[in-house]
């Protein structure tokens, strides 16, 4: 099979499209011939030796995590699927990747199916990201009904599909976005939206938040602390970034996402319902997994990058 591999950590020009086997599904694996992969931060992060490099168990690795595509094989375990479901998932995270390949195997329990009506490009966009956001939300936060919620980098992967599952239980939500975005943002659901760039920095005008989503760390997390009320609670993405804002451990938590099998079946079951839409820009074909690694670089990506199969 064709495959998007790294020999070793750098820029661009480390991934090299070469042919490898096609993995054998055993036990609880299932093989997915992939449709789409989702590009993340994580994936130019670990190629250049930052994100999850420091979990991989060595060279030739395939990066790529967020998968959608179709179960061409099962091991002799696997009671929950059959040849021929659509699926998407979040695969071999950290550790494993190998979701930049026509074939990609992985534990039945990281997969989730998906209706007909789904396409492989907007699930393959979802499961890091949603995953994410829930697991900062509501597994972490505890995010209730009624109360607020600043989302930092609200047009962004994880933003994007935080804010919704915010709304979804009916939580007032506040976004900073760039002014471009202020339309996107507001159609997802944002009640208040601010400029992250402008005269007027965004903690200057908001305060009694009860959980800050923050997707940038550094300065902005530190700054952030200033608008949560009281018991409020800050959730940083950011794992291995400087130490500002974490001298106030019981008001932060760092996460890093998990695979959740029940998570994942209602994150899919969402989409399937319409009540999480995701927004994406697709690059087509493997040869292009660099220009979407180029494009996630830049930081300002509205909603989430693909590559179509
Ligand atoms: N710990 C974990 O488990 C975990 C999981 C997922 C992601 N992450 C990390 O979380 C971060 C966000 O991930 P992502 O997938 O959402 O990234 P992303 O999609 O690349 O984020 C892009 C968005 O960030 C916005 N942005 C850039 N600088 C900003 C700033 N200073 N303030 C507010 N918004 C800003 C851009 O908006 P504009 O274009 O409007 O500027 C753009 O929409 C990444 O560092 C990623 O590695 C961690």
């Amino acid at each position: 099979m064709r495959a998007v591999v790294i020999d070793q950590f750098g820029g661009l020009e480390v991934l090299k499209q070469q042919t490898i086997p096609v993995p054998e599904a055993t036990h609880e694996d299932v093989l997915v011939r992939v449709g789409a992969v989702g590009i993340n931060p994580v994936d130019w992060k670990t190629r250049i030796g930052e994100g999850v490099a420091s979990q991989i168990t060595g060279f030739p690795f395939v990066l790529g995590w967020d998968v959608a595509g179709t179960i061409v094989a099962k091991g002799r375990r696997v009671t929950r699927f059959e040849v021929g479901d659509r699926v998407m998932g979040m695969v071999n995270f950290p550790s494993g990747g190998g979701g930049c390949a026509e074939y990609v195997l992985t534990r039945d329990t990281n997969v989730a199916a998906i209706g007909d009506s789904i396409s492989f490009r907007d699930a393959a966009a979802v499961p890091l990201a949603a995953l994410t956001a829930w697991q900062a939300l509501f597994d972490t936060a505890h995010l209730q009904s009624g109360k607020r919620v600043l989302v930092h980098a609200a047009a962004g992967g994880v933003g994007h599909l935080a804010v919704q599952l915010a709304k979804w239980k009916g939580a007032f939500v506040i976004g900073t976005a760039s002014e471009r975005n202020h339309q996107f943002a507001r159609s997802l659901g944002c009640d208040e939206v601010y400029r992250y760039d402008g005269d007027v920095p965004p903690w200057t005008r908001i305060d009694d938040v009860d959980v800050v989503l923050d997707t940038i760390g550094g300065g902005t997390r530190e700054r952030s602390l200033k608008v949560l009320g009281r018991g409020g609670m800050l959730v940083t993405l950011l794992t291995g970034d400087s130490k500002a804002g974490l001298n106030a451990p019981t008001r932060v938590k760092k996460i890093l996402v998990k695979p959740n099998e029940r998570e994942l079946e209602q994150i899919a079951q969402l989409m399937n319902e319409g009540a999480l839409q995701v927004h994406t820009t697709a690059v087509s074909g493997l040869r292009n997994v660099t220009e979407a690694h180029s494009l996630s670089e830049s930081r300002h990506v509205r909603g989430k990058i693909v590559v179509t199969l």
